[in-house]
């Protein structure tokens, strides 16, 4: 059986993250690309010289060059430019889009089948573009945010209950910023539904520290954004679609309709197995969740209508 090929494009923190945990789980090789010569070769030979103690046998490699992403089965794209203390997600659309557009296109002419996961923030206008740079099928383009947000719950909730974070299940959905949305009734913890754990007041506390999660590091790191768990969030889409595991998971997928949304991408719950995204789940929420999913895909059109723009130039 062939090894996969796994590229990460942009090889900064979160890429060089992702490139460790990759080779750790033996999903396949992996090539870092990077602007920045060195950069990409310098992380993969450091992750190849630890390949005993991390008991792996994967084959790392770092390029400049676009070209050597050729006829990867995933590619998980980060090339951008993080946020600073003071900035929101939307500073970064213009800078970004520019990276995005040369990587999508690199995408669509080396890697035609590739699952492509995004990464880059502002995630849903960044993902929405890449979709429409690449002309791929919906289903083999995603975004990498609800993964994580709901990952981001499941944490506060279990450090307020002082349980084990792998025991709760959480559904964040909506944009990939201030306006999510944290569904309390969704949440469980060792199947137990939280409403049973936890006043709503509480919930709310948790749900506000979610939205507000991706800027909390950024005011402790001051240098750039959260890497770890964005990281690791990626990597757990890529392993579902490389598996076929058929993984329920909550990501920035294109809408056909869905929740009374067309075209735009927004965190919805899904399927991933072999043929990407599988299914769509269609959940039912309470009249305060839809109004504030509404609201949030309203903020997410507005990114999507400057993509738009600039893509008829
Ligand atoms: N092609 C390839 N790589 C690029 C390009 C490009 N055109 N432009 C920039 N890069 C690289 C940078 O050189 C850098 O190494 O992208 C990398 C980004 O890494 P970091 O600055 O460390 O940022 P990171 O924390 O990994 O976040 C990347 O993901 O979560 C989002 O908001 C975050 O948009 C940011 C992105």
């Amino acid at each position: 059986m062939a090894r996969k090929k796994i590229a990460l494009v942009g090889a900064g923190q979160i890429g060089g993250t992702m490139a460790l945990v990759l080779a750790q789980k033996q999903l396949g090789d992996v090539v870092l690309v990077d602007v920045v010569e060195g950069v990409p070769q310098g992380k993969a030979l450091d992750i190849m010289e630890g390949r005993l103690p991390l008991k792996t046998s994967a084959v790392l490699s770092g390029t400049n060059n676009y070209n050597d992403i050729a006829g990867s089965d995933v590619v998980i794209v980060t090339a951008g430019v993080p946020r600073k203390p003071g900035m929101t997600r939307d500073d970064l659309l213009e800078v970004n889009y520019g990276i995005i557009e040369k990587v999508g296109t690199a995408i669509k002419n080396t890697a035609p089948n590739a699952f492509v996961i995004v990464v880059t923030n502002p995630l849903d206008a960044m993902v929405y573009a890449m979709q429409k740079i690449t002309g791929f099928a919906s289903a083999k383009v995603v975004g990498m945010a609800g993964v994580l947000d709901s990952s981001r719950l499941a944490c506060f909730v279990a450090m307020e209950l002082g349980v084990a974070a792998e025991d709760v299940q959480a559904v964040v959905m909506g944009g990939h910023g201030p306006s999510m949305v944290s569904l309390y009734d969704f949440v469980s913890v060792g199947g137990i539904p939280l409403p049973q754990l936890m006043s709503k007041e509480v919930f709310d506390k948790l749900s506000k520290r979610t939205a507000d999660a991706g800027t909390e590091i950024v005011n402790l790191l001051k240098t750039g954004s959260a890497f770890y768990s964005p990281g690791v969030s990626a990597v757990k889409m890529a392993e579902a679609y490389l598996l076929d595991k058929k993984s329920v998971v909550t990501c920035a997928a294109q809408l056909a309709g869905q929740y009374g949304v067309k075209d735009l991408y927004c965190g919805v719950p899904v399927v991933i197995g072999e043929k990407g995204v599988e299914k769509i789940l269609e959940v039912k929420m309470t009249e305060e969740e839809k109004a504030a999913f509404a609201k949030s895909v309203t903020e997410v059109k507005v990114n999507a209508d400057w993509v738009d723009n600039k893509i008829k130039g």
